[in-house]
């Protein structure tokens, strides 16, 4: 009996075969047995705002820091929500369908889930600091992409002008560099072999109380509250050291 197969299965089994009802019970407590419980992330509270509330500063507002909390608790708990779906989703693959289907439902509002889970991680992880220059390790891929701070610093203005959810620095574990990226939506990530160091969040409820639609004032604030020190320590574990 295969470990894939399902509780209805099972009793169908049960039922056809004439198990006895201790039989299908133990059959049925070997397969809970293999089922994976579902690893859960952690929600964020108050206490994750605690460093990004020094951006009041610069004119980003703890009231603006206090409603994205929400958004970011959302994204945490339908990324828990969808894991437990998928623990316990029939993997009968007649069962799946690319028009419609519970694993096709299931499988692309995760990765909006988890992608919004992840890139408020590192914007909260990575703003409430000194700004200014980039410093460490990270000041030296700057450099090397970009060729100077400065011309890195107006690029990554320009992309979050340009786009419409995110901009990300990533690292390139194959190329062993970092470049600017336009992120759409909290799932369009768009290359492979990259590690998220660094994210600025420019959907309008990241600034809009403070700047209306102002985007420009918004960068231009974030720029001045960056924790270098966050991404240099964001950088040296994409690197392994
Ligand atoms: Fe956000």
């Amino acid at each position: 009996m295969g470990e894939q197969i399902s509780r209805r299965t099972l009793i169908a089994a049960g039922a056809a075969t004439a198990l006895s009802v201790p039989a299908l019970a133990k059959a049925l407590a070997k397969e809970e047995k293999h089922k994976m419980e579902p690893k859960l992330v952690r929600v964020p509270d108050a206490a994750d705002l605690e460093k990004a509330f020094s951006t009041e500063r610069v004119g980003i507002s703890r009231k603006t820091h206090e409603e994205h909390l929400k958004l970011w608790q959302g994204y945490a708990n339908k990324t828990n929500e969808i894991r437990k779906a998928l623990a316990e989703l029939d993997t009968d693959p007649a069962k799946a369908n690319q028009i419609y289907s519970q694993m096709r439902a299931l499988k692309v509002n995760y990765a909006f889930a988890f992608g919004g889970y992840v890139n408020h991680n590192v914007y909260f992880d990575t703003i409430g600091g000194q700004g200014g220059a980039a410093t460490g390790e990270i000041a030296q891929l700057i450099n090397d992409a970009y060729g100077s701070f400065e011309k890195w610093a107006a690029d990554w203005k320009a992309t979050g002008i340009a786009g419409r959810g995110w901009v990300y620095l990533g690292y390139d574990h194959e190329e062993g560099r970092i470049q600017n990226y336009i992120g759409d939506s909290q799932d369009t990530f768009p290359t492979w072999n990259n590690h998220l160091i660094l994210a600025m969040d420019v959907y309008e409820h990241a600034y809009y109380l403070d700047f209306q639609t102002a985007r420009a004032k918004y960068i231009d604030a974030y720029m001045q509250v960056i924790d270098w020190n966050a991404v240099n320590v964001r950088l040296a574990k994409a690197r392994g050291h």
